[in-house]
C-alpha cells in the first residue's frame, strides 16, 4: 500500500527592524537586557517544508552561499525543537526545508530567526499538530531572542532579551528604504563592541520607548522619524565606519530619518510616503554607498501559510 505523503507547505515570514532599541546591562547568561520596539517589514523570506526521505536544508536567493545548510542552521534547530516537543524524537525528522531568502544574511533584520519561525509554522501544518502560535512562541524563545517576534509580526514592544512581547498599536503603514551592506556583521561582536565602548566612556543612550509608542499611535511618519534610536548604532558604526556615510546619504536622498537595523549593518530609512520611498531608493542606489537597496512597508503580519489555513 502506498503511504500518503502530505503536500509541501510554504510559509511567508517578515523581516524586522527596531524602531527603538535600548540596550541595558550585560546579564550573567551573556545576553543584554533590552527594551525594543520591533516592526515587521514586507521584505520577506519564503520557507517550504516537505516530507522527504533525505532530510536537510536548501538555500536560494539573498546570501545563499553564506547560509549554513547543516544542523547549525537555526531553521534546522527549529525542526529538531518542534520534533522534540511533540515526541517525534529518534533520528533526524524526515523533512526537507527550502529557504528562499529575500532578507539579508547577518544584516540585523533577523532573517535567520524569521526562517526558524516560518519552519515552526510550516511543520505545525505539515504534521497537522494541534498547536497554536503561543505554544510555538515558547519553543521559538529558546531558539533565539528574535524568533518569537517573527511569529507574531506587526509592531511590538520586546523586553527581556527581546523575546517577551506586547503588541503596540500602529495606525499607519510606514514606508522604508533599506540599504544592504557588502558584508554582514556578527551580532555578538556588535554587542561586545558596545560593552567595550561603554567600558571606555559613556556613549549617549536612547531615552524611553514611550514617545515612539505614541508616535506609532498617531501614525505620523514625521513624528516617528524624530524618535528612531538604537543603542547598537554606535557599536555598528565603530566596527563599520562606512555606515556613517550610508546613513547620511539616505537622508540627503530625501528620507525623513535613518537608523541602523538591530545590530546592523543594514540601514533603514523612514520616508514620508510610498512615492518618496521609491525616489529615495533610486537616488541611494546611485550613490555607491551600499550593495543593494530595497523598498518595504510595515507593519505586516508574522509567519503565515501561503494559500492555506492558518494556526489558531
Ligand atoms: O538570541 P540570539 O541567538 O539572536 O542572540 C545572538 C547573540 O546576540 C547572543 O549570543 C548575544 O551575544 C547577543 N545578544 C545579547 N543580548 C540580547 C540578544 C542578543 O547580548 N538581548
Amino acid at each position: 500500500m502506498l503511504a500518503v505523503v502530505p503536500p509541501p507547505v510554504t510559509v511567508r515570514v517578515p523581516s524586522k527592524i527596531n524602531l527603538h532599541l535600548s540596550v541595558g546591562d550585560l546579564r550573567k547568561d551573556g545576553f543584554h537586557e533590552l527594551i525594543t520596539v520591533f516592526h515587521a517589514l514586507s521584505l520577506t523570506d519564503e520557507v517550504t517544508v516537505a516530507a522527504a526521505e533525505d532530510p536537510g536544508i536548501e538555500v536560494y536567493g539573498e546570501g545563499e552561499g553564506s547560509v549554513p545548510t547543516g544542523a547549525n542552521n537555526l531553521a534546522w534547530r527549529a525542526v529538531q525543537a518542534l520534533a522534540g516537543y511533540v515526541g517525534k524524537d529518534g533520528g533526524e525528522p524526515k523533512v526537507r526545508v527550502v529557504l528562499r531568502k529575500g532578507i539579508p544574511v547577518a544584516g540585523g533584520m533577523a532573517g535567520g530567526s524569521a526562517d526558524a519561525a516560518a519552519t515552526l509554522v510550516g511543520l505545525a501544518s505539515l504534521w497537522k499538530l494541534d498547536i497554536g502560535r503561543d505554544d510555538l512562541a515558547e519553543i521559538a524563545a529558546k531558539l533565539g531572542s528574535d524568533v518569537p517576534f517573527a511569529l507574531y509580526g506587526g509592531t511590538a514592544l520586546g523586553t527581556g532579551r527581546g523575546e517577551r512581547l506586547v503588541p503596540v498599536l500602529s495606525r499607519h503603514t510606514f514606508h522604508w528604504v533599506l540599504a544592504f551592506d557588502q558584508r554582514g556583521l556578527s551580532t555578538p561582536r556588535v554587542f561586545g563592541e558596545l560593552d567595550r565602548l561603554r567600558a571606555d566612556g559613556d556613549p549617549p543612550r536612547v531615552g524611553s520607548h514611550a514617545p515612539v509608542v505614541e508616535a506609532l499611535a498617531s501614525g505620523d511618519p514625521r513624528q516617528l522619524a524624530l524618535l528612531l534610536g538604537n543603542d547598537l548604532q554606535a557599536a555598528a558604526v565603530s566596527l563599520r565606519p562606512g555606515l556613517r556615510r550610508t546613513l547620511r546619504a539616505g537622508v540627503n536622498a530625501g528620507a525623513l530619518a535613518g537608523t541602523i537595523s538591530g545590530s546592523g549593518p543594514t540601514c533603514a530609512f523612514l520616508c514620508a510616503d510610498a512615492q518618496s520611498a521609491l525616489e529615495v531608493a533610486a537616488e541611494l542606489a546611485g550613490a555607491g554607498v551600499c550593495r543593494t537597496v530595497r523598498v518595504a512597508h510595515g507593519p505586516v503580519p508574522g509567519a503565515r501559510l501561503v494559500g492555506g489555513d492558518d494556526l489558531p
